[in-house]
């Protein structure tokens, strides 16, 4: 076992929070939770959690659940996105996974508002799977304990330091992802640190050098907006929908099914259904990429799309937008051929 393991490991069984969602291995309590403590502190997340499983005790409960009751469970805790999303997923999660949150980070992270940071916590606590959940407090402790000054903003950044956090990981996954946030939300705090009582303090370089306050650093933020977005090209197999786009940039030119965020394949064919009564046969993912224009970032992930009927909706034959339509190069060069 390593130091640094062992050390955060028995302080963490000394020092633990007693919260409501420790010591459980129900999969549905620990999404729960994990869901309630994006964006939300641990103190305000107790009551909600609590009367939300008392409520609403399991994934089936929350697939039939019923919209008004779920917001009036979430009024207060702010961010309606993902009590939105909370629905969707347990309907995914009854359909395809018999109810129980899926043990594969692969299927994990197609859920609806499921990252990267919320897949590693959930999986390592329900399954004890060796995932790392890394959010800026988890970055803040490592970059003192390092001297580390890369951008925690960069994604790159936070890769890095899941591999590595995967690599020093030991035994028991979940306590220790669980270890390190609590490190950072009563230790290795952002304005205060209490260093003499930090179990990590003879590892860590910034309280040696007496630089603590100097980490984590965070480099000014690019002043592109940033944008994620699923770019659906419909077709029959003959011809291809585009619509000219409601706002924004390109506004009015033609453009495929655009999509706030990332989905899963799902999510995406309920969203055609529900936005433009389309019924989609299959969808496949086609390319990944990005496109940059003066004051903004598109993340894109394209999709070819296959519908029977394409309605009464603009088409176009493949000659006929090589040759004929305006397209725009973000578009372009998503095409499926
Ligand atoms: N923040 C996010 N997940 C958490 C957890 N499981 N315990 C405490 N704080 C958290």
């Amino acid at each position: 076992m390593n130091t640094f393991y062992s050390l955060i490991l028995s302080w963490f069984k000394e020092n633990k929070r007693d919260l409501p969602w420790r010591g459980n291995v129900d999969s549905y309590q620990i999404y729960l939770s994990e869901i309630m403590l994006q964006q939300t502190r641990v103190q305000a997340v107790i009551p909600y959690f609590n009367r939300f499983i008392q409520e609403v005790p399991s994934f089936y409960d929350l697939a039939n659940i019923a919209e008004d009751k779920l917001f009036k469970l979430w009024e207060g805790l702010g961010y309606y996105s993902r009590a939105k999303n909370l629905k969707k997923c347990a309907i995914e999660i009854v359909n395809h996974h018999n109810g129980v949150f899926p043990n594969s980070y692969k299927d994990a992270i197609q859920l609806p508002g499921i990252g990267a940071y919320t897949a590693g916590a959930i999986l390592s606590r329900a399954y004890n799977l060796k995932y790392a959940a890394v959010d800026g407090n988890v970055l803040r402790i490592f970059t003192r304990l390092n001297l580390d000054d890369s951008d925690i903003l960069k994604e790159s950044t936070k890769k890095q330091y899941k591999e590595y956090i995967e690599s020093i990981m030991d035994k028991d996954y979940g306590a220790f992802n669980e270890a390190l946030m609590d490190l950072g939300a009563t230790i290795c705090m952002p304005k205060v640190a209490l260093c003499d009582k930090c179990p990590l303090n003879d590892l860590c370089k910034a309280y040696k050098e007496n630089k603590v306050f100097e980490f984590p650093k965070k480099k000014i933020k690019p002043e592109k907006e940033y944008f994620e977005y699923s770019m659906i090209f419909i077709t029959d197999q003959d011809r291809y929908i585009f619509l000219p786009k409601e706002d924004g940039v390109l506004k009015g030119l033609n453009a495929p099914i655009l999509l706030d965020s990332y989905m899963s394949e799902f999510e995406i064919i309920d969203s055609i259904k529900e936005k433009y009564d389309l019924d989609i046969q299959n969808i496949t993912p086609i390319k990944k990429g990005k496109h940059i224009f003066s004051h903004q970032l598109w993340n894109i992930k394209a999709y070819i799309a296959y519908t029977r009927d394409l309605k009464d909706y603009p088409s176009y034959s493949i000659e006929e937008i090589n040759t004929q339509i305006a397209l725009p190069t973000a578009y372009k060069k998503f095409l499926p051929f």
